[in-house]
């Protein structure tokens, strides 16, 4: 029997009391993601549970924690920042790669009251320095690997007063700012007051990327708990001895809601390797691991597709449980294959950074059309609406922008310092996804695509203009235009065209090397696959890039109206 029995009953009875119940909290006590996650858990019993299988690179270097383990190294994180200055509010910056003290790191900083702002290891220094200057970064927790991105970019940041390594152990000279922590030689504090957070006290800032400006903060609030530990149970029907792996990174929203904070507040084990992808490794890490829940995304489970299905046969899978997917369109190839070859099917969910929680989703037990992103949580209230009125679409299958009542617990709360650009996400009191889908005559969404020109490549949104800015950066580069092309495994990748300053010349070699520039400065998935040279790019009369040509063109789709090109 699944957690949530009937989808349709849960419709029926619903109330988020159901989680708040559950999670012994009453609107207007404290509530502090941190404490509900270790030592609460530990108080219902579980302290001896496992709460955490870290495996390494290597795969004969694995660590276990338990959820007592969990509670006492939060506290000694959180005391060590206490120590530093930190204080309720602060933002602290995690900047590293998926080790233990990532995970017990972001709890420690929770416990404080300070925030948690996760960024991708990946990314180049001026993807970091664009984050932490606009979020006012006071610390950041790191590894001896890379810090020497955040000390290239430290002269610019007059806030961050602090670059935590986790890794250094005393051993090599500290550089300016730097301080050195070890879990392994901190005393531990088993006795440690947690910082009384309330429902809207600020938890978390997830950085998420838009068509244009810069990157945008998104700021979300202790009581997302609430959502999130009521999505993880019901939808990736998370149980008391089950195995659970989340492949996602807490540098992005997946990692924390469903990698750390639904998981740990339901008090179930989960598993966290420390490598990127490769078909032998992860299955190898499911069958060593017993996992029985497995959260993933479109892209791997293509690349598991393509690695093919004499690889899947060496490896003993019939641990899995149950299977869901985020992130991007999951196509119904996708589900068909992970049928018929691992024995489930993937469940698709969709939600984004910025709702915070899971939205439509696919239940376990509830029959999956493979394609359909499912149907809309219980207790929310999905609209699609016609993009010129923003009002309801009621026919059935008609295309229309994806949009929900803003009143979930786990829903962001404002974009940090630019109340401006949220605001905008609302039309006639519906808050506008920018995503367009239709609805089936069951109540099933089926993605189309996004509403704007952000490239969801692998999972990852990337932002036209942030790429183009940084070509522009190039001493070659005179002009540049970013937009998608299609690809087998992403789905979409980058691709840049540009014109070339006088005195550059095309070449094979300069598309390397613009290529490795952007990789270097924001990230390897922002650099874009392919750089075509241009003489002119379209731009319309007044001077603006026509990206929607170059992008009609890469998909063969129709142009459309040209009547304002300039160059045609
Ligand atoms: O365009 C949708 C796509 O990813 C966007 C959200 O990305 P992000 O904020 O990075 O969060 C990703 C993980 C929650 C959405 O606006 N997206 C997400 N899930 C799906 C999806 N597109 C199609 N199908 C999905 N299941």
């Amino acid at each position: 029997m699944s957690n949530i029995g009937s989808y349709d009953d849960r419709l029926k009875d619903f109330s988020w009391s159901i989680a708040e119940n559950e999670l012994g909290y009453k609107p207007g006590d404290t509530i502090n993601i941190g404490w509900y996650c270790t030592d609460r858990i530990c108080q219902l019993g579980k302290a001896d549970k496992t709460a955490l299988i870290w495996e390494g690179r290597d795969e004969a270097t694995t660590r276990k924690y338990t959820f007592n383990d969990l509670r006492i190294l939060s506290n000694t994180f959180g005391s060590f920042l206490s120590s530093l200055g930190i204080n309720n509010g602060d933002r602290v910056c995690l900047f590293m790669d998926k080790a233990p003290e990532l995970y017990i790191g972001f709890l420690g900083i929770l416990k404080i009251g300070a925030v948690a702002q996760p960024l991708f290891s990946a990314f180049g220094d001026e993807s970091l320095f664009v984050r932490l200057e606009n979020a006012g970064t006071k610390a950041v927790i790191t590894s001896r690997k890379h810090a020497p991105k955040v000390q290239k970019i430290l002269d610019k940041l007059p806030n961050l007063e602090h670059i935590i390594v986790v890794d250094d152990e005393g051993k090599k000279a500290l550089k300016p700012k730097e301080i050195a922590f070890s879990l392994d030689q901190a005393t531990p504090v088993e006795n440690f007051e947690v910082y009384p957070t309330t429902a809207e006290s600020h938890s978390l800032l997830h950085y998420t990327s838009g068509t244009t400006g810069q990157p945008k903060g998104v700021k979300h609030v202790h009581s997302s708990l609430i959502s999130q530990y009521l999505t993880t149970k019901w939808v990736l029907d998370l149980q008391e001895d089950d195995i659970y792996w989340c492949t996602a990174d807490p540098g992005w929203v997946t990692g924390t809601s469903y990698g750390i904070i639904g998981p740990w507040s339901l008090g179930v084990t989960q598993c966290v390797k420390d490598s990127g992808f490769s078909a032998e490794v992860w299955y190898r890490f499911i069958e060593k691991h017993k996992i029985s829940m497995w959260y993933s995304a479109p892209t791997a489970i293509r690349s598991l597709m393509k690695a093919g299905n004499e690889v899947v046969k060496q490896f003993d899978l019939t641990s899995l449980r149950h299977l869901a997917s985020v992130g991007e369109p999951l196509n119904a190839e996708a589900v068909v294959w992970s049928e018929r070859i691992i024995g489930k099917p993937f469940h698709d969910t969709y939600w984004q950074t910025e709702t915070g929680s899971m939205m439509i989703t696919n239940f376990p037990g509830m029959k999956i059309r493979p394609g359909s992103m499912g149907k809309a949580f219980p207790g929310l209230t999905p609209a699609l609406l016609d993009p010129d009125t923003f009002e309801p679409i009621t026919e059935i299958s008609k295309p229309g922008l994806i949009a929900f009542r803003y009143d979930w617990p786990a829903r962001m709360r404002t974009y940090w310092n630019n109340q401006q650009t949220f605001d905008k996400k609302f039309k006639n009191g519906w808050y506008i996804t920018g995503d367009r889908s239709t609805i089936d005559k069951d109540g099933y969404f089926w993605f189309i695509g996004r509403d704007d020109d952000v490239i969801n490549t692998g999972g990852h949104l990337i932002s036209p203009f942030e790429v183009e800015s940084a070509l522009l950066e190039h001493e070659a580069v005179a002009e540049s235009a970013v937009v998608s092309k299609p690809d087998e495994i992403n789905m979409e990748v980058v691709k840049a065209f540009v014109t070339l300053k006088p005195g550059f010349d095309p070449s094979q070699e300069l598309e390397l090397e613009i290529m490795n520039f952007i990789r270097k400065k924001l990230s390897p998935f922002a650099m874009p696959q392919e750089i075509e040279y241009m003489d002119l790019l379209p731009k319309t009369r007044s001077g603006k890039i026509m990206r929607r040509v170059l992008h009609a063109k890469e998909w063969g789709e129709e142009i459309g109206d040209i009547s304002t090109l300039e160059n045609d």
